[in-house]
């Protein structure tokens, strides 16, 4: 069997790891693509060689641009690697436009599509992952699901007899990592000895792509009373350059993005988190820390139980949000045992059309 994944961001080459991982153990032959979305060092290359991830064999060189421009020169550059490779199963990852792009042209050439991370839903669609993902779900062929309440959205869409709930990829590489780092610790701009202090991230368009709502974001970290590390985005950077807003003020350090065992580390120091991503709040609520989501809604809803993370939009409550204590209930494990990879690979498997 050949399975053929397609990746191009930042979250794809975390999901990436495991799945490589489980194909190589199941002796599954599996060809990657990078489509080039995102090619800063910080950005790509340092979580292939951190996360022990194969060099992929090809590279679109694809970079930034509008949606269209971006997508479509994505779905040219991979349509004659797919007919060169005939893959039994396409993998797309996520939600990013290297997601999209993989599924229609996937869909096209009428080759087999599983989407991996199916079924998460913000149901907020100015969010261009929230097209990305709804259109890739409704493409494919397979959808495998992290989570119970993703199986139930795409129950409710249709989709029940193509679903199958394989667990969250990214707890199997967030535990691994965990770990390890516990083990043997990574150098890094935020030392081991650090504690107590906001780890922060903030790329998303509807927060760095308005100057007013940026600026009143950064002002509210920067009048915390403790120290802020923000793990600053290249969107973030290029925005508050061209808005003029100084991102180094008050309780903030930047850092530039940190490689994965550097974030992983980050996290067992950090007494809270401010962040807009998607990921990093699963991983806080992983690894036990409070998270502040600067959002109106998440799609990892699980985290929200018991308050171990809490939706503040206005930049007016974070402090009051950041400021509150660590929650004491037990956590429960809605994301699986660290096996998704595994299971996903086995899914293909058997699903595999003869
Ligand atoms: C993308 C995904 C998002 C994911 C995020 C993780 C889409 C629509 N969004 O958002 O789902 O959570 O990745 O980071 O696919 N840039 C660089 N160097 C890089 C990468 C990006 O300088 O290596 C800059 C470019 O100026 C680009 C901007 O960052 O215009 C945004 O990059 P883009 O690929 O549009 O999306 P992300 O915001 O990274």
């Amino acid at each position: 069997m050949r399975i053929l994944s397609v990746v191009g961001a930042r979250p794809q080459f975390v999901k990436l790891a495991p799945v490589a991982a489980a194909a190589s153990a199941a002796g599954v032959e599996h060809v990657v693509v990078h489509t080039g979305q995102h090619y800063d060092e910080k950005m790509s290359q340092s979580f292939f060689d951190t996360l022990q991830i194969p060099a992929p064999d090809v590279n679109l060189g694809i970079g930034s641009g509008s949606h269209a421009a971006q997508t479509g020169a994505m779905m040219a550059g991979l349509e004659p690697v797919f007919e060169r490779y005939a893959p039994d199963w396409v993998l797309a990852y996520g939600d990013t436009n290297s997601t999209l792009a993989s599924a229609v042209c996937a869909t096209k050439l009428h080759l087999p599509l599983a989407h991996l991370e199916a079924g998460l839903r913000s149901f907020n669609r100015r969010m261009p992952e929230e097209h990305n993902r709804v259109l890739t779900d409704h493409a494919a062929d397979l959808c495998l699901a992290p989570t119970e309440v993703a199986v139930g959205h795409l129950t409710r869409e249709g989709l029940a007899d193509r679903t199958v709930l394989v667990g969250d990829v990214m707890t199997d590489v967030v535990l691994r990592v965990a770990k390890a780092v516990a083990a043997e610790p990574v150098e890094s701009p935020i030392g081991v000895g650090d504690t107590g202090y906001v780890l922060a991230t903030i790329h998303r368009p509807d927060n760095t792509d308005e100057r007013d709502r940026l600026a009143a974001i950064v002002e509210a970290l920067a009048r915390l009373d403790r120290r802020v590390y923000l793990a600053a985005h290249p969107r973030l950077v290029s925005r508050a350059e061209a808005f003029g807003i100084d991102l180094q003020a008050g309780s903030i350090t930047v850092v530039s993005p940190l490689s994965y065992p550097q974030l992983v580390q980050a996290l067992g120091g950090a007494a809270a988190v401010a962040t807009d991503s998607g990921g990093l709040q699963k991983e806080a609520f992983l690894l036990g820390v409070p998270t502040t989501t600067v959002r109106t809604e998440t799609e990892w809803v699980e985290t929200l139980v018991d308050g171990w993370n809490v939706l503040t939009p206005d930049p007016a409550d974070l402090a009051a949000a950041l400021g509150r204590p660590a929650p004491t209930a037990e956590r429960s494990a809605p994301y699986g045992d660290g096996t998704a990879a595994v299971r996903t690979v086995e899914t293909l498997r058997s699903r595999r059309r003869p």
